[in-house]
């Protein structure tokens, strides 16, 4: 029940980029149109560009949305997010392993029931659209129905999704356990239902090696054998305690990444959640192999698990992919600007600083790159997929004022950055089709 792709003309401040900032100077990688017009044609952008230029391809009889005073953006990238804890975000007082105990497994109990699921899928997806995210990748429960729950309501909205069903066959309560052979079994019947079809993807998702036997990380790297298009995700060495756990369960591997080397599982289109206590040796394998992390900030202030070395990780000497993740539940927020605020920080902290236009390119292009989409998402440019956000760098009086000492468009996106939330998204397109409107009552 996938809607037809859309077709649109928007007038407004374009933000993209001319390359990766981390690899030339940000002021350089930053592509901006103060006055651009974007015409999309059948869910695809086909021209972005300075509006008087552009207009003379404006389809007879097509209305311009006037966006003016606005940014228009890349819908953001969520490269890690749990849609099940959204109702147990904000759990108090735990780190990561007590934290799962006592808030995480007993809430994604209740996604056995598949109506629940429902619920809290389209509350989660209607979260994320508001905040201009547009892609994610997304951990469901163990239970599938929870997967169909998920992929049915993205198809609804003619979002991009990566999700897949938790595999977790030890260390977790009875109730939320697979086997290796179930997990298996389950996941192949989820990727034959869901995975291209449409713009749904599947990810087989192992929570964490803690939670899986080795003959489980096995066959989800067998899985992953069936088909090169499939996506990967799991968690890498967020906090201390889990990665001395690693050590003692898998005694034989050189480090908690080669956990996963070993069952196939380090590959192109794979996602590791976190990775803040991993090596050299490590990182030249993500680099090498394709993989990439997610970098939770508001995630790892959270729960206290460490600070991520994001200038060390896209070292131009050996580049990681790596995107934002928003890790709700243990993350705080799913606005992407919160995000990256928080990252501003973890980078501070490690006496870094983080450009806004670096922080711009995480959350839109950089994470289609973390997640080998960047042939379709992440740049307003012709031929890409119509995944946009309308951005407001004036949603407040307070953000107004500072819009007015404003001298750059790289400080314009740091103002939004910093001070922005889900009120700075003035609307949200997927696949051309307005999916989120701020000034207007309609529930799409
Ligand atoms: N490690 C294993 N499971 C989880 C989870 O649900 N959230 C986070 N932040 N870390 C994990
Ligand atoms: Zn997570």
């Amino acid at each position: 029940m996938t809607p037809a792709p859309a077709n649109a003309a928007l007038r407004g401040h374009i933000v993209t980029f001319r390359g990766n900032p981390f690899l030339m100077p940000p002021e350089d990688a930053l592509l901006d149109e103060p006055d651009g017009l974007v015409l999309v044609q059948d869910g695809r952008i086909t021209h972005a560009g300075a509006h008087d230029e552009t207009i003379a391809h404006l389809p007879p009889g097509m209305q311009v949305t006037d966006y003016r005073g606005c940014l228009i953006s890349a819908g953001f990238v969520d490269t890690h997010v749990h849609y099940p804890q959204l109702p147990m975000i904000a759990a108090y007082g735990e780190q990561l392993l007590e934290w799962l105990e006592r808030y995480t497994f007993p809430t994604e109990r209740h996604f056995a029931d598949g109506a629940y699921a429902a619920t809290i899928a389209r509350k989660f997806l209607r979260g994320l659209l508001t905040c201009g995210t547009t892609t994610a990748a997304v951990y469901c429960t163990v239970h599938p129905q929870s997967v169909d729950a998920f992929f049915t309501e993205s198809a609804r909205l003619g979002t991009l999704m990566i999700a897949g069903k938790v595999l977790m066959d030890r260390n977790a309560p009875d109730y939320l356990r697979d086997t290796a052979q179930q997990g298996y079994d389950e996941s192949l019947r989820l990727i034959e239902r869901w995975h291209g079809r449409d713009r749904q993807h599947y990810a087989v998702t192992p929570r964490f090696a803690p939670t899986s036997t080795p003959e489980q990380l096995e066959l989800a790297g067998a899985l992953l054998q069936r088909d090169d298009t499939l996506f990967m995700q799991t968690h890498l060495a967020e906090n201390r305690a889990e990665v001395a756990w690693v050590s003692e369960l898998f005694p034989d591997s050189r480090s908690y990444l080669d956990v996963y080397d070993r069952a196939g599982l380090v590959r192109p289109r794979s996602v590791m959640g976190h990775g803040i206590y991993v090596d050299e040796h490590d990182l030249c394998r993500c680099h090498e192999s394709g993989c990439a992390l997610a970098h939770c900030p508001t995630s790892n202030l959270f729960l206290g698990s460490g600070l991520f070395r994001l200038h060390d990780v896209t070292d131009p000497r050996r580049p990681v992919r790596t995107g934002l993740g928003s890790d709700v539940g243990a993350g705080t927020s799913l606005s992407h600007l919160q995000t990256m605020n928080e990252a501003y920080k973890v980078a501070r902290l490690g006496g870094n600083r983080l450009h806004p236009v670096q922080a711009f390119w995480l959350a839109t292009a950089g994470g289609a790159h973390a997640l080998h989409l960047d042939d379709r998402i992440g740049m307003v440019a012709a031929g890409m997929d119509a995944d946009l956000c309308i951005l407001d760098p004036r949603a407040t009086p307070i953000q107004t004022l500072r819009a007015e000492m404003c001298e750059s468009t790289a400080d314009l996106l740091f103002t939004l950055m910093m001070l922005g939330d889900d009120r700075s998204i003035r609307a949200t397109y997927a696949g051309g089709r307005l999916v989120h409107d701020r000034d207007s009552e309609t529930a799409i």
